[in-house]
């Protein structure tokens, strides 16, 4: 029997601008996305029945949940339902990443369902169904099955080119473990809408990309996010304060926050002294992605 795997990459806003609310109390973003090394894996197989199976060190709160409420399990069936057949699949999910971080885990895990779904039954990704399909399953679904440095708009589903990130540009994720809902960061935002600040120009390193994310780009969400989660200004701290960390900003509705290194020594060795002083803290060395075809790779996944 075919499996057909596909990697699900932890999403960056490189910076979160938000430029309006809409009457339906949905906000009008502006973000440059990147992907990092961190990732899911989701894999499907043809089976006469729909099953969702959990692995991985982060499954143990969806195992406690219902199935048909995992983002996994409606983009599953929803693409069925879409295409006007039976959800005849079991998906497979190991979870590395941690929930509701503000990393996209779920969007990533139900992208990369429609991905790996889409190669087994045939079905163009980008056509019309499958990008409404994602559009509805989340406001970062669409970027994450695009699966490439992009800049969005709107909700979210506006996707547009963006400079590539640089080829050598290392990252530390970390996490402290709270799990921030997304809404309530939203509702805690106060202050003025901000100015779309699109990245024009590429950057040759590290360094110069965190100049220009410095340079009247900020995630709006996190003075919320740590007003709500204070825990989120020591995270901000402790990447600041490790040796050739160029800039650390908090991802998405938070938790989890990135620094940014030059040197991939300097970021594995912030990586270790971070988690020697915080045992308890999620925390991931890696690289910045301009698309996830190394990942797969690794991973042996199909390309999709
Ligand atoms: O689409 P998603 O499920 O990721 O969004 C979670 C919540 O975040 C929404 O219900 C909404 O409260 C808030 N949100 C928002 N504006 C966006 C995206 C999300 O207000 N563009």
């Amino acid at each position: 029997m075919t499996v057909i795997r596909a990697v699900a990459a932890a999403k960056l806003n490189l910076y979160l601008h938000v430029l309006g609310r809409r009457e339906d109390g949905y906000h009008l973003l502006d973000s440059l996305v990147g992907f990092a090394t961190a990732h899911d894996v989701v894999e499907v197989e043809s089976t006469p029945y729909f099953s969702l199976s959990l692995h991985g060190p982060n499954a143990l709160t969806l195992l406690m949940e219902d199935t048909d409420s995992n983002l996994v399990t409606r983009a599953a069936k929803g693409l069925a339902a879409a295409l006007g057949r039976r959800p005849e699949v079991t998906v497979k999910l190991t979870k590395n990443l941690p929930l509701a971080s503000g990393i996209g885990g779920g969007s990533a895990d139900a992208a990369a369902t429609l991905r790996a779904l889409c190669a087994l039954w045939d079905v163009p990704p980008d056509s019309p169904a499958v990008l409404d399909l994602a559009a509805r399953l989340g406001a970062d679904v669409p970027v994450c099955l695009h699966a490439r440095t992009a800049h969005f708009g709107g909700t979210g589903t506006d996707l547009a080119p963006a400079p590539a990130l640089p080829e050598e540009c290392w990252v530390v994720l970390v996490n402290p473990g709270v799990a921030v809902p997304t809404p309530a960061v939203f509702q805690a935002r106060d202050g003025a809408f901000s100015a779309p600040a699109r990245l024009e120009m590429e950057a040759a390193d590290a360094a110069e990309l965190a100049g220009l994310l410095k340079d009247g780009r900020r995630n709006d969400l996190a003075p919320a996010a740590e007003r709500l989660n204070p825990v989120i200004g020591q995270v901000l701290a402790a990447l600041e304060s490790t040796t050739g960390c160029h800039l650390a900003r908090m991802s998405g509705s938070g938790a989890t926050c990135f620094g940014l290194y030059t040197c991939a020594d300097r970021a594995v060795a912030a990586a270790a002294l971070i988690s020697r002083a915080r045992p308890r803290w999620w925390v991931q060395p890696g690289a910045l992605l301009n698309d996830l075809s190394g990942l797969e790779v690794l991973e042996g996944a199909t390309l999709l």
